[in-house]
């Protein structure tokens, strides 16, 4: 069964939408189950100062996506780039066991956002 903020973050998803102007795009897609994840990122002064997303995918992935732009707006980009799976299952209060992999999306779209961050920085 899902926690309660894992059905919160479902229904009432947080920082929804796509950032014209991001710093950083992060794409994770789940080749088995379809599923796939957009993570936008403003970054100043190496602080995430805002954060979006757009996920196609089961309710894990929606809630995981949106506990992951709450997590890391706020955070520096080393901080941010420390934020697990299982930190964001945690988080949540929990993923079902068979569906931990919907949290791999979350952190690897925020990682690769920040990767591509740093590459246009040529960092
Ligand atoms: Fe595909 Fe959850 S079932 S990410």
């Amino acid at each position: 069964m899902y926690s309660e903020k894992v059905m919160d973050h479902f229904t009432n998803p947080r920082n929804v939408g796509v950032m014209d102007d991001a710093d950083g795009i992060g794409e994770e897609g789940n080749p088995v189950c379809g599923d796939a994840m957009k993570i936008f990122i403003k970054v100043k002064d190496d602080v995430i100062t805002d954060i979006k997303f757009q996920t196609f995918g089961c309710a894990s992935a929606i809630a995981v996506s949106s506990m992951v732009t709450e997590v890391a707006k706020g955070m520096t980009i080393d901080e941010a780039m420390k934020v697990t799976k299982q930190s964001l299952a945690d988080a949540l209060d929990g993923l079902p066991p068979q569906k931990m992999h919907c949290s791999n999306l979350g952190a690897d779209a925020l990682h690769k956002a920040i990767k591509d961050y740093r590459n246009k920085q040529g960092k």
